[in-house]
C-alpha cells in the first residue's frame, strides 16, 4: 500500500469526528494505522465467532434432550451469523473475506484464546454461555459505540443475541444445580476449568497492553482491559452465589473501600502459550477449520459460476433491450 501524505484538513476532519464521538464511515478519509488496527481487531473478532462454534458444536449430537439441542443449535448458528456480519464490516475497509480466511488458516491472524480449551461435559455448554458469552458481552457492549460505523452497527445486533446466549447458559446451569449431586459436581468442575481462561479473555493487564492507549484515543476501544475484567468479576460473583457454585479464586473478596471485588491474577504465562499456539486445542481447531474450508470449495465454485452466469445474462438482456429500443419491436411497442 502506498502512503499518501495526509492532507492536514482530512486529518483535522477525522480528529474532529472522533472528538465528537461520531462515526467514521467507509468512504471517509482515515489514517492508515487506524484502518490497519480496525482490520486486525474486526478480523480477529470474526475469526473468534467462527472458531468459537467448534467447542459447543462438539455437543450438538449429544444434547440431553430435544429442547437442549434446539437451543444449542440456535446458539451455534448465531455465532456463524456474527462471524459473517463482522467479515462484512471488515470488507468495508478494503480487505476481502478470502484474504481474511487465508490469514486465519495460515495462523497469521489470531482468534480469542478461550476457544483453544476443550469442552469435556455438557455443563461446559452452560459455562460457556454464562461465562464466555458473559465476558463477550462486557467486551462488546462498549463496542456498540466504537468509532467505526459498520463495526458499531454490527455489534448492536450481535450484543442482543449474546444476551440470549448468556441467559441460556445460566438457565442450563441453574437446572443442573437443582438436579443430582453428580450434576452439581459437573457444573462446579466445569466452572473450575473455565474461570481463569475466561478472565484472560479481556487481554493482558493494562500495563502490558501497549496498543490499548492508541485504540482508546481513536475511540475504537472505550474501556481498558483491566476495567472490563473488573466489571465482569463484579457482575459475575453475585450470579455465582445465586447458582451455588464456588469461583476457584481464594483471593476473591469484596473490597468495601474500592467498591469492587478483589481477585487473583490469571496465569499470564499460560495465556502467552495459548496465544502462541500451544494451548490444549489450537492445532485441532485450526485443522478442523481448514478441513471445513476445503470441503466447502465446491460451494464457493458453484456460487462464483452462478454469479458469472447471472451477470452474463443481465448483460445480454441489457444489450438486447438497447438494440430493441431502436429496432422494429420498439416501434411496434409504441404503436400498441
Ligand atoms: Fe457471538
Ligand atoms: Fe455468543
Amino acid at each position: 500500500m502506498t502512503t499518501i501524505p495526509a492532507e492536514p484538513d482530512l486529518q483535522a476532519a477525522f480528529d474532529a469526528t472522533i472528538d465528537r464521538h461520531d462515526r467514521i464511515e467507509p468512504r471517509d478519509w482515515m489514517p492508515d494505522a487506524y484502518r490497519k488496527t480496525l482490520v486486525r481487531q474486526i478480523a480477529q473478532h470474526a475469526h473468534s465467532e467462527i472458531i468459537g462454534m467448534q467447542p459447543e458444536g462438539n455437543w450438538i449430537g449429544r444434547a440431553p434432550s430435544l429442547r437442549r439441542k434446539a437451543i444449542l443449535l440456535a446458539k451455534v448458528q448465531d455465532e456463524a451469523g456474527h462471524g459473517l456480519y463482522l467479515y462484512s464490516a471488515c470488507e468495508t475497509l478494503g480487505v476481502s473475506r478470502a484474504e481474511l480466511t487465508d490469514l486465519l488458516l495460515s495462523g497469521r491472524q489470531k482468534y480469542s484464546s478461550i476457544f483453544n480449551y476443550p469442552t469435556l461435559s455438557y455443563a461446559d455448554v452452560g459455562t460457556i454461555g454464562w461465562l464466555v458469552d458473559g465476558a463477550a458481552i462486557c467486551n462488546q457492549v462498549p463496542l456498540c459505540r466504537t468509532s467505526y460505523g459498520p463495526y458499531g452497527r454490527a455489534m448492536i445486533r450481535i450484543c442482543k443475541e449474546e444476551s440470549f446466549h448468556q441467559r441460556q447458559g445460566y438457565e442450563l446451569l441453574m437446572t443442573m444445580m437443582r438436579g443430582t449431586d453428580e450434576q452439581r459436581a459437573m457444573v462446579q468442575e466445569s466452572v473450575d476449568r473455565f474461570w481463569w481462561p475466561v478472565l484472560m479473555m479481556f487481554g493482558p493487564p493494562d500495563a502490558q497492553s501497549p496498543n490499548s492507549a492508541q485504540s482508546m484515543a481513536w475511540g475504537i476501544k472505550r474501556n481498558s482491559n483491566d476495567e472490563l475484567r473488573q466489571k465482569f468479576v463484579d457482575m459475575t460473583v453475585p450470579q455465582a452465589e445465586a447458582l451455588g457454585v464456588t469461583l476457584p479464586d481464594p483471593g476473591l473478596r469484596w473490597n468495601e473501600e474500592r467498591g469492587h471485588y478483589d481477585f487473583g491474577e490469571p496465569d499470564w504465562q499460560e495465556f502467552a502459550a495459548v496465544i502462541r499456539g500451544d494451548g490444549p486445542c489450537n492445532a485441532q481447531r485450526l485443522a478442523h477449520r481448514r478441513a471445513a474450508h476445503e470441503e466447502g470449495a465446491w460451494v464457493r465454485e458453484a456460487a462464483t459460476a452462478f454469479a458469472e452466469r447471472e451477470a452474463a445474462a443481465r448483460e445480454s438482456a441489457a444489450r438486447e433491450q438497447a438494440e430493441g429500443a431502436s429496432g422494429p419491436a420498439a416501434r411496434e411497442g409504441v404503436a400498441r
